[in-house]
């Protein structure tokens, strides 16, 4: 039942398609995409200037503008002392802290709480006549996001303003390097970004992997880093059979419109059960490597490529190298089998399942790596490519850069590849992107203007 609930489960955004991507409205979506261009860079800025004990070194425009925690930190003395006696015009009494939740914005203040006592005031309107000083300073003006906010017992929340990191953004660009320091220790970082799947279309979260991943891949090759950028593209599994054969039966079927191509099979395959019975059959023939079926299986793959690239050209992305679902293949029964032995992974109901560590009732839907019909699934594909990338690449680190509707997915592959083999040190990090509080479906504009990096990063 549990494995039932997980297939229908898995991976909605693999079935998501967003009408988005239809030529026409690709090209839409490709130009609101600039405004999330910016916002990435404005993301980037925002994770190098994070107040982390890992931040490099502050770049030359930085340095020239002030590190904006120290800046932040004097203005908030000099509105202290203005307001409350000189005696609190001192950085340390701003008592500056990076702020604990990301929505409460980039740093808080939690100089109210402290100084209220003293001045036998209520903290709620320390902070408030603090914000109204803070609000009139021109370095404050520039550098937060106005108006301030005064939260809970007398927290004052402050977040960087847009303007402020587009220009440092900016006046880092003409700077050698970006700006970006060196890395002291030069890694091997695999980014896999992008990844569409095959006969299908490239859908908005497509996009958004392949403009933000590209982004993190560059900077981390400014830093000095080796990148290794990856197209884990989905080509292969269960619904090539249906597309297989839809392609035998008609061979002189447009296959130019992948998307209606694609409708057509999967409306055999519901209603049809002989072509579906057909269709398993060709899985078996497809990963077994019967050669016609694999003829095929390349025609399809390369119409959908020339798609792909066209999109990667009006984008400038370059140097994404594909390494699909296919080229794990022949790896995959032994990453199983290993996972097996170790005892990490277990059978249930037929199929060989990964249940949390954590789970010890097991009463949570695990991650499967194998179906009872003996069939591998998308969890197997990313414990093979670990593998790979861990002994073969010698990757220091690889980032996953997908929809946050993925990251239980990860979670659990993580947890069974840190489980079951020997990864070193190789640590494997997803970075999501995500819509927040709005549906993408109903969503008047797809793309929302609250579209973030949901986790910093680290350079
Ligand atoms: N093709 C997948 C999708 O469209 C994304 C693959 C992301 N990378 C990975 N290693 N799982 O959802």
């Amino acid at each position: 039942m549990l494995h039932k609930l997980a297939c229908a489960r898995s991976d909605p955004y693999r079935n998501h398609t967003c009408d988005a991507a239809r030529p026409h409205r690709l090209r839409e979506s490709i130009s609101r995409m600039r405004t999330l261009w910016l916002m990435m860079l404005a993301g980037v800025a925002r994770a190098l200037l994070a107040p982390v004990a890992k931040r490099p070194r502050l770049t030359r425009a930085f340095a020239a503008a002030g590190d904006p925690r120290e800046v932040l930190e004097k203005a908030v003395a000099s509105a202290l002392g203005a307001a409350f006696g000189p005696e609190y015009n001192d950085p340390s009494k701003a008592a500056l802290r990076p702020a604990t939740k990301k929505a409460f914005g980039d740093f808080q203040c939690n100089a109210a709480m402290a100084i209220a006592k003293p001045l036998k005031k209520n903290p709620r309107e320390v902070a408030t006549e603090l914000v109204e000083r803070l609000e009139a300073d021109d370095t404050v003006q520039n550098t937060l996001a106005t108006p301030l906010e005064v939260a809970g017992p007398g927290f004052v929340n402050m977040r960087l303003s847009d303007d402020y990191l587009s220009s440092t953004v900016e006046a880092m660009a003409t700077e050698e390097n970006c700006g970006l320091p060196k890395a002291s220790q030069k890694q091997t970082i695999v980014v896999d970004y992008s990844s569409p799947n095959i006969a299908k279309e490239m859908h908005v979260g497509h996009l958004r992997s392949t403009i933000i991943g590209d982004a993190l891949a560059n900077c981390l090759e400014l830093r000095g880093h080796d990148v290794i950028r990856q197209n884990h593209v989905g080509d292969w599994g269960t619904q090539f059979g249906m597309l297989l054969e839809h392609l035998g039966d008609n061979t002189d079927a447009s296959i130019s419109d992948l998307v209606a191509f694609y409708k057509e099979a999967k409306q055999r395959f519901d209603s049809d059960g002989d072509f579906k019975e057909r269709a398993r059959e060709r899985v078996v023939s497809l990963q077994k490597g019967d050669e016609s079926t694999l003829e095929a299986w390349r025609k399809l793959c390369d119409v959908s490529r020339v798609e792909f690239d066209a999109i990667y050209d009006r984008l400038s992305v370059s140097g994404l190298e594909e390494k699909g679902e296919s080229f794990y293949n022949d790896r995959l029964a032994n990453v199983v089998a290993e996972l097996e032995k170790t005892g990490v992974a277990e059978t249930s109901d037929g199929a060989l399942v990964v249940f949390d560590e954590k789970d010890t009732k097991k009463e949570k839907v695990p991650l499967i790596i194998r179906k009872s019909d003996g069939g591998f699934l998308y969890a197997t594909t990313d414990l093979a490519a670990v593998d790979y990338r861990s002994k073969e690449l010698k990757a220091n680190r690889v980032l996953y850069v997908t929809d946050a509707g993925q990251s239980g997915h990860f979670k659990a592959v993580f947890q069974a590849a840190q489980r079951s083999q020997e990864l070193g040190d190789m640590s494997l990090e997803h970075v999501p992107f995500g819509i927040s509080g709005i549906n993408l479906i109903k969503a008047t504009n797809p793309l929302p203007a609250t579209s973030f990096l949901s986790v910093p990063m680290t350079f």
